[in-house]
Parts: C-alpha cells; structure tokens; sequence
C-alpha cells in the first residue's frame, strides 16, 4: 500500500476563527507607544493608517475572532494547504526523524502572505477605502495585496525595496498583472524618498525605507489607507490560520511535533505556524520546541536588543516593544529579501522573552545548499526566506542520525521560489557570498 504523504483537510475544515495568542500569554505585551508623547497609542492614532476592524483587532485580547464569510469564500481558493510528510528528504538524510512541511506556496502569490492581505483588502473595502498603500521586500507581500485588491476592487499603490525591484523582476511583473502601480524604494513619489536619494543615489532601499514611503503616501492621499504584511497584531492573528490547520492535520498524521521551525522576518508567518501550538505549550503543558530562524545577516532576535524601537527608518510609526537591530540598520542585500527587516514581531519578541519559543540565525550560503537539497528531494523549490526554516529542520534531522534518535520535525515552508530562480542561479553558479547578492 502507498505510504500517505499529504495530509490534507476537506473545505469544509477550512478554519472559521482566528486565533489571538493575546488571550493567553502569562504576561501581557507591553502596548505600543505615541512617539511623541511616549504613552500608549489610542485607537484614534491608528484609525489614520487603519479601518476601525482592524484597529479593533490590533488590540484585541479576544482568544477567538470569527473569519468573516467573505473572507473565507477567498481562502477557498487555496485554503486548506497540504501538509507533506518529506519521506524522501528523510530517506537522503538517512535519519530517523520525521519530517513534515506546512505548504503554503500554494496560495496565488505563492506564499502565506495573502492570510492577512485578503481580509485587510476585505475590511478596508468595508470602510469605504479606495486605495491601499504598502512596502514590499522580496515583493511577495507586494504581490499578495495586489491580488487582495483586485478581488475587492481596490487601487494598490507599492513601495518595493530597490535591490529587490531590479532582483525580482517577475514579482514586480506579478504586482503589475493584479493591477497594481509599483514603484522602486527609495522613490521619487515621497518627500522622505527623494531624501534618502539625495543622501545617498545608490541606495538599496530597505523595508524601513519602504514603510515610512508608503506611511507617507497613505497621509497625502485622501481615500488612502496602509496596509502591512508583518509585524503587527492583527498580521500575526490573520496568519494563524496556518497553525490551527497544521495541529488538525498532525492529529490525521498520528504524531505530535517535538520541533517546529519557522523563518521570522517581520515574524508573521512564524507566529501564524507557531501561536496555535504555543497556546498548546501554555494551556496544556506540552513541551514542543518552537524555533524561529533568522538570517545570521539580520539577526533581529539572536542579536537585537529588546527595546522600544520605531517600525520604519522615517520614525513615523508608534514605538514597538520588540527585539530590534535599530531602526537605522540597513541590512546587506541578501536574497532572502523578506527577511530584511531591523525588528521583529512584538508577538514573537515577547514569546521570546518568556521563553516560549528559541531562535537561531543561518548564513545564506547554508540556507541555499539546504533549498536544494529539499528541491532535489521533494521536488518543491524552497522560497528563500522559507529555506531558512528548511535549513534549520536539516541540522536537526542531522542530529536524529548522529543520536540515533526518533524526533518529529515540522517546517513551515512559507511559499515556493519560483520566481526566486535567478538567486538559485546565483548559487548554482557559485557567485553568491555570505552576506550579499553576488549579482
Ligand atoms: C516566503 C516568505 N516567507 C517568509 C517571509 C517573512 O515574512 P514574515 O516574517 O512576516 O513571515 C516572507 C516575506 O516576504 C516571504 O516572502
């Protein structure tokens, strides 16, 4: 009989509520900060940036928060992702874990980012919002709210960082094909942009850069809304559609998870693969261990302080309680675009801090040997954000073999690398460094 790989769940399983970890954590996260007056932000600052659904989420500390209709009828279309037992990524590593990976380069975009892109296109069409503005690294954010928009009818403006831009032409491609007006980061389009490009014309951008452009954009535009795909509260609570999923599918599998690894950027796909397990490790003593990994080029939480820091290079952003290398930190151009980012989820920081989940950092060139081998054994080419996550699961699947010990490792393999193909020729063709593009 053939071995079943793919766990997958029927549509009707498609989950109806997100989950907020803000119910649960033991001590509360520290709230955001006006920047100016240094106390904490009132609903009143944020509804400029925000329709009141959202801000109303960002706040919440409700456990369970219904996905509206409209919203599911769109997850529909990708929703509930597969997830695979990797046998044959087991079998060339000769170990005697089990591995499985949580799919989600099966939405349009080809990551987990349209999660939160649907439902803020969704809430800001409900308040009468005519035009979303946002930033984009490696532009997969970019490309899942441009679809977002078009689904629901709304202009979407983007800021994507420059080295990306000129890296990724095909996702810029993508953006402009759901409709969307793309520009490169540091632009022309803002006052803040055309700054940093007089200070310095051969600027790389950043996602720093790119927010305080498109918070700009948002505030000179009348019908103007921002939309983020990382980060914040509401961002982590849409995603956690991933984890709710994945325990349901774990349970068809058999077997519970001793490691779980997540790449963190901003820390949304992370906390959305994570936060339903850490209410497990809370509410229900479990002992799994929970590992974001970072690039060892912008190690926000192995390396950043844990401070109220500025989301964006501008400081036009409230004050976050979160690990951060410092708004100012302008991190090298590394292929794993959305993973440049100086802070991290107040969430994820804050699970850091009361020891629920670890951390680790891995250079590029470690992260991409690990993409292939993952592609030339599963078949599936790693995003290479995602790819940090893969690499960390192949260490630990390494020290099963060496221990001669049984773990079950669960990788959320947060979207495919289709159109990332120029970095794996990158690699293929051995050009890229440890902290660069290569190019
Ligand atoms: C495929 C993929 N995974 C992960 C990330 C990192 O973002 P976050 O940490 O918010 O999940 C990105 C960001 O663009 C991404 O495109």
């Amino acid at each position: 009989m053939t071995q079943p790989l793919n766990f997958t769940l029927r549509a009707d399983e498609l989950p109806t509520h997100w989950y907020n970890l803000n119910a649960d954590f033991p001590e509360p996260l520290p709230p955001p900060l006006h920047p100016g007056t240094r106390e904490p932000v009132t609903p009143d600052l944020m509804a400029g940036l925000f329709p009141e659904a959202l801000v109303t989420q960002e706040m919440s500390v409700e456990r369970h928060v219904e996905i509206p209709q409209e919203v599911r009828d769109v997850y529909a279309l990708y929703r509930p992702t597969p997830l695979l037992r990797a046998v044959r990524l087991e079998k060339a590593l000769q170990t005697p874990a089990h591995i499985y990976y949580k799919y989600e380069g099966v939405s349009p975009a080809g990551s987990h980012k349209p999660n939160t892109a649907i439902p803020q296109a969704y809430y800001n069409k409900l308040a009468g919002t005519r035009r979303l503005a946002t930033e984009t690294g490696a532009g997969q954010w970019g490309s899942s709210l441009a679809f977002a928009c078009s689904v629901f009818g709304l202009e979407c403006n983007i800021y994507m960082v420059k080295v990306s831009y000129h890296q990724k032409p095909y996702r810029r491609l993508l953006m402009q094909t759901y409709g969307a007006t793309v520009h490169a980061s540091p632009s022309r389009e803002t006052e803040f942009g055309r700054r940093q490009l007089a200070e310095n014309p051969d600027s790389h951008g950043s996602l720093g850069i790119a927010i305080s452009e498109a918070i700009e954009d948002t505030m000179k535009h009348p019908g103007t809304k921002y939309a983020l795909g990382s980060v914040l509260n509401h961002v982590c609570l849409h995603q956690s559609v991933i984890g709710e999923e994945t325990l349901r599918q774990m349970e068809m599998a058999g077997e519970e998870p001793d490691v779980i690894f997540g790449c963190a950027g901003g820390g949304s796909n992370f906390a959305g693969l994570a936060f339903p397990f850490v209410r497990r490790k809370i509410k229900e003593g479990k002992n799994y261990r929970i590992v974001a990994v970072e690039p060892a080029s912008c190690p926000s939480l192995t390396q950043g302080e844990l401070r109220y820091d500025f989301g964006d290079t501008a400081e036009t952003t409230p004050l976050m309680m979160m690990h951060t290398l410092g708004h100012a930190f302008m991190p090298p151009s590394i292929h794993a675009g959305g993973l440049r980012y100086h802070g991290m989820a107040p969430m994820v920081s804050h699970c850091r801090k009361l020891g629920l989940i670890e951390a680790v950092a891995y250079p590029q060139l470690k992260v991409f040997e690990s993409a292939v081998l993952f592609a030339r054994s599963e078949g599936i080419v790693p995003a290479p954000e995602s790819a940090h996550a893969v690499a960390a699961a192949i260490d630990e699947a390494a020290r099963c073999r060496v221990e001669n010990r049984k773990r079950v490792i669960v990788i959320g393999l947060s979207g495919n690398g289709l159109l990332d193909l120029a970095a794996y020729d990158t690699y293929l063709s051995g050009h890229m460094q440890e902290s660069g593009n290569g190019n």
